[in-house]
């Protein structure tokens, strides 16, 4: 694991941007996955941007989102399908064929889940993977004690996380208590991983994810596993890492980084 640490959110945000567009310049069919909520709005933003004056050609790609809540339709404002056609979709020369989430509203969830992983090896398995981690650990929806090998699934939500989204519903009492969401062993699959995390209300869960032990009781712990994942963070959020100044000497002394400094 790779941990970057800029010195604010804005920098942190910029820098994933600049790397999701690499990657997409890199390779324009690229299989990119996808994560919601407010650490990725202004990422989207930046997107958008470079779309807009940086010509940035996202027609080809293929995107596969981590979660969608159960029982929203996709129409509804407080559903993934929406948020990623308000933030970014609609705003980008995507095609919307090639954009897929979980459908929360499936007659048959557990066959719905099935299909995705379909979906996704028929793609090729992902390239590269956004992320954020929650305040209760989890990656995608993966509250604690997530199978490390667990699949697309249904998942009940944890009072953790219910008590950091609720607040974004209409109705917060409203807020589905379970979600689809890919599994930890599919989020591991993907060939290169980029996590961005931000704010001090997660300083806590990212020393514990990132240096912590390796353990289900923190769903982003299994990220230290996968070969090719970058943790880009701001001060605020890296306020407990013990390692601050040993990342930080690593990415100023490493050529790969020259073109990001
Ligand atoms: C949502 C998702 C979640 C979020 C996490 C952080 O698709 O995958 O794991 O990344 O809950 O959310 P924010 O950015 O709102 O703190």
């Amino acid at each position: 694991m790779e941990v970057i640490i800029r010195p604010d959110k804005e920098k942190a945000t910029e820098l994933v941007a600049k790397l999701i567009a690499k990657a997409v310049r890199a390779r324009p069919s690229l299989v990119l996955g996808l994560a919601t909520g407010n650490t990725m709005e202004p990422l989207y933003s930046k997107l958008v941007e470079m779309h807009r004056k940086e010509k940035l050609d996202f027609s080809k790609c293929r995107t596969f989102n981590l979660d969608e809540y159960v029982g929203l339709e996709a129409d509804n404002r407080n559903s993934y399908r929406h948020y990623m056609d308000e933030h970014l979709f609609s705003r980008i020369n995507i095609d919307r064929r090639n954009t897929h989430l979980p459908s929360g509203t499936a007659k048959d969830l557990e066959k719905e889940c099935e299909k995705y992983e379909q979906k996704i090896k028929k793609c090729g398995g992902i390239d590269l993977q956004l992320l954020g981690i929650g305040r209760s650990g989890h990656i995608g929806f993966n509250e604690p004690l997530s199978a490390f090998f667990s699949r697309t699934r249904v998942k009940a939500l944890t009072p953790t996380t219910i008590a950091q989204n609720s607040p974004l519903f209409d109705r917060p009492e409203g807020m589905p208590k379970r979600a689809m969401t890919m599994g930890v062993g599919t989020i591991l699959e993907a060939k290169r991983i980029v996590t961005l995390v931000v704010g001090d209300s997660k300083a806590d869960i990212l020393a514990k994810a990132v240096e912590g032990p390796v353990t289900s009781m923190v769903s982003a712990s299994a990220l230290q596993l996968h070969p090719k994942c970058i943790v880009i963070t701001d001060a605020a959020a890296a306020a407990g890492l013990q390692g601050k100044d040993y990342y930080k000497w690593i990415f100023e002394n490493e050529p790969e980084w020259d073109e990001f400094r």
